[in-house]
């Protein structure tokens, strides 16, 4: 039964957990929330990066094109905390669902850390970019990238000082939209971890994967922008719920085998 920190629609708990036995296909969106645990801000949260920076002056291409100091030195810092981060639980268990998953599944994650697949996670989109990967504005060739890049090293390919983070800056058109649109419209259960709702097309998901008939399941330490939306809101924090979820959708698989 769904007890006081979760909300559960729809008439019957039996109905929901018929539900989820017949789940082949999932998506997982994941958000800033998920890494938390691991000591990585969030955006939103009191203290979150967003009230310590002006999204303007650091997280658009106008940002980088007026001050690129400023922005590289911003990325550079946050690049250097993501490495000195690790995986949570959490993240160990999607990465734990990704192996042992028999259905299509695909992780879509807004985050920018590699923590989901240091873990383990394959079947991943990072359709915000990622900290660890540099992108050259001379060439257009992407660098798997560690280091600083407010010295302007030069790009790897052809050897210009033109790189910038491969992050998607507020204005910039997400990664990879076409496979997430696909995967959405074919899944049977969509669930949202870890994330405000508060940026599209993310925040959008849910409303198209209820469209296309998917169950949708959100799981969060607070109720989200698009918690109203959701079959089932389930509010805790990451590292408890989602190794409690994966196991449930494991053994849902077991039993059926
Ligand atoms: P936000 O900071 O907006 O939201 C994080 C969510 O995680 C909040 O709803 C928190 O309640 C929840 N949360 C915090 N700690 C948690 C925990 N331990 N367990 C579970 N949930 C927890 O981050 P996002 O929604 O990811 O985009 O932000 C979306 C996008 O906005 C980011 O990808 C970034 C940002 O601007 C770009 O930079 C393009």
């Amino acid at each position: 039964m769904a007890d006081k920190h979760s909300r559960l629609d729809g008439p019957l708990c039996t109905a929901h957990r018929q539900a989820m036995a017949d789940i082949r296909n999932i998506v997982v969106l994941t958000g800033a929330g998920i890494s938390a645990e691991s000591g990585i801000d969030t955006f939103r949260s009191a203290g979150g990066l967003w009230e310590q920076h002006r999204v303007e002056d650091v997280a658009t291409p106008e940002a980088f094109a007026r001050d690129p100091d400023l922005v590289l030195r911003f990325y550079d810092m946050r690049r250097a905390n993501i490495q000195k981060a690790y995986p949570n639980a959490a993240h160990d268990a999607l990465a734990r669902l990704d192996q042992y998953w028999q259905g299509n599944l695909l992780i879509v994650t807004q985050n920018v850390d590699d923590l989901h697949e240091r873990a383990g996670a394959e079947r991943l989109i990072h359709m915000h970019g990622e900290h660890l990967s540099a992108w050259c504005l001379s060439c257009d060739g992407r660098t798997r990238w560690h280091a600083p890049l407010s010295d302007r090293p030069a790009c790897p390919h052809c050897g210009e000082a033109a790189l910038r983070p491969d992050i998607v800056w507020f204005g910039e058109m997400p990664y990879r939209m076409d496979e997430i649109d696909r995967a959405i419209g074919q899944c049977d259960l969509f669930v949202s971890i870890g994330t405000s709702g508060a940026v599209y097309p993310a925040a959008g998901y849910v409303r198209t994967a209820r469209h296309y008939g998917a169950r949708t399941l959100e799981l969060n330490l607070d109720p989200s922008q698009g918690s109203i939306m959701f079959h089932e809101c389930r509010m805790g924090r990451a590292t408890d719920l989602v190794p409690a979820w994966v196991d449930e959708m494991l053994t849902h698989q077991a039993e059926r085998l």
